[in-house]
């Protein structure tokens, strides 16, 4: 059995102690180990954790879906609170990120702390190249070749690579996959890659079904053709049961709830799935 428990997100469930802010966190508990995937974008991540029961150092493993602040920032105050995780992140993850917001302004959103800083504050430290088993039944993945051609990341996501801005193409982006068995999950950051090159690509590697998505599709900046072709993409490849959440966007969400072919429900804070 493998409960996925969502530590932040943008939206407030039915715990109304914990806090909601943009932002995302999953703690996956499973073969005895426990994985935290992102860590939010604050101290409300750890506050939301104490609350859930979870102490930061009973953590075995950390991966990072990519550097935004809202998936990698709360892991200073996880750090200082004993967060001591093997870390996993992806290629280029320590270039800095930002938002072009026109007229030479930019918008910092990378994680807020240096390689040598996450270096003293975990157990390890491994750069993923493309698969990387963490536990019997957890996977990461990372480098999606980018074969649906209207999946385009936003131009306004950049990075400065030390002599000049280029567009963020998140080569460090990652997800996890849950191996089901016959068939598999995926819990995913924020999809910049693009939601349907991921999914191809773990389903190409895994030659399973995917029956599950849980987390952020990044579909709140596309228009409604991407939206709709997502969907129809999604179902088609067999996934039926969608545990949405963070950036998918308001109207990806709420044509999903009017599907009645697929099951969905947003995973706000506090917000838990038990898979096996
Ligand atoms: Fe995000």
């Amino acid at each position: 059995m493998i409960r996925i428990l969502t530590l932040m997100e943008n939206r407030m469930g039915e715990h109304k102690g914990l806090t909601a802010e943009h932002g995302l966190s999953f703690l996956i508990e499973g073969d005895g180990k426990r994985i935290l995937f992102d860590c939010g974008s604050g101290e409300n991540t750890l506050k939301n954790a104490v609350k859930l029961n979870v102490d930061p150092a009973s953590v075995d493993i950390l991966a990072f879906s990519h550097s935004h602040y809202d998936h990698a920032a709360g892991f200073l105050s996880l750090a200082e609170q004993g967060l001591r995780a093997e870390t996993y992140i992806g290629e280029g993850f320590f270039q800095e990120k930002y938002a072009d917001c026109g007229q030479g302004k930019y918008t910092y959103l990378g994680c807020g702390f240096s390689e040598a800083y996450l270096r003293d504050h975990v157990s390890s430290l491994t750069v993923n190249q493309g698969t990387v088993r963490l536990t019997d039944h957890c996977v990461l993945e990372t480098s999606f070749p980018r074969v649906h051609a209207f999946e385009q990341v936003p131009s306004r996501f950049v990075k400065w690579d030390g002599k000049e801005m280029a567009q963020d193409l998140f080569e460090d982006e990652q997800c996890l996959v849950l191996d089901l068995g016959e068939e598999i999950a995926v819990v995913v950051g924020c999809s910049h890659p693009g939601i349907l090159n991921m999914l191809s690509e773990v389903r190409r590697r895994w030659q399973k079904p995917i029956c599950a998505v849980l987390g952020g599709t990044h579909l709140v900046e596309a228009d409604e053709e991407r939206t709709r072709q997502t969907i129809r993409e999604m179902k088609a490849m067999g996934i039926r049961n969608l545990g949405l959440n963070h950036c998918s966007g308001a109207q990806a969400e709420e044509w999903i709830d009017q599907d009645e072919t697929v099951i969905h429900t947003h995973l706000s804070v506090g917000a838990c799935m038990f898979m096996e």
